[in-house]
């Protein structure tokens, strides 16, 4: 019998940092799982010194093999064209993690996470932000208790210089995506 691989909706926010270390890791989830990026505004159009918005871009989709979503009129198709089993936000900004904590839906990523928990299926937050600890630890508490919504394992990246921030595991990203499709959260979540 064929087995198909899973769909995935890979959302990608402007965590740039992070998403420079993350593309060969976007290589292997292809390998894995049918990607179909989201991208956030500033993903699309923000040039930094990790890279031009237009090249990372491209070179997501050229790994997905398809174009990414990039609206809000596109991602309203999520949940009620039923695209994904499963959509990923990684790597996740402070940014991205406070509008969701607060219902905000002004962006192709936001408006993806919105109409497909709106299905009731699974969501993994891959969180990458140096205020989680801070401004943003009360919106990772307020999504810890959101159905349907899993974390990947994150740590302290750099507690001497950035005491308030924490990042993703991206070697346990798999495993967290697997266990998140039978509805279970991946433990420890932190270390
Ligand atoms: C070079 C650079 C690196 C950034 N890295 C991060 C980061 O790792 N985490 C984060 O939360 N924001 C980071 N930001 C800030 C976000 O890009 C900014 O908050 C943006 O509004 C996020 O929008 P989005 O969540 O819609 O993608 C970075 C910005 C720049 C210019």
């Amino acid at each position: 019998m064929t087995e198909y691989k899973k769909k995935v909706g890979l959302c990608v926010t402007g965590s740039f940092c992070t998403l420079s270390r993350f593309l060969g890791r976007i290589e292997e989830l292809a390998g894995l799982f049918d990607l179909t990026p989201v991208f956030s505004e500033a993903a699309q159009t923000t040039d930094t010194r990790f890279g031009a918005a237009a090249d990372v871009t491209r070179r997501i989709e050229a790994i997905a093999g398809k174009p990414g979503l990039r609206s809000i009129a596109e991602a309203e198709r999520v949940g009620p064209e039923g695209l994904f089993d499963l959509l990923l936000i990684a790597p996740c900004t402070g940014n991205t993690l406070a509008k969701l904590a607060l219902g905000i839906t002004d962006g192709a990523v936001t408006m993806a996470a919105k109409s497909h928990l709106r299905g009731g299926k699974p969501l993994v937050i891959a969180l990458s932000t140096n205020d989680a600890l801070g401004a943003n630890a009360k919106n990772l508490g307020e999504l810890l208790n959101v159905k349907n919504v899993y974390f990947a394992p994150m740590y302290q990246d750099d507690c001497v210089n950035k005491a308030k921030s924490l990042t993703f595991r991206m070697e346990l990203l798999t495993e967290t995506l697997e266990l998140a499709l039978e509805g279970r959260q991946i433990q420890p979540m932190f270390g």
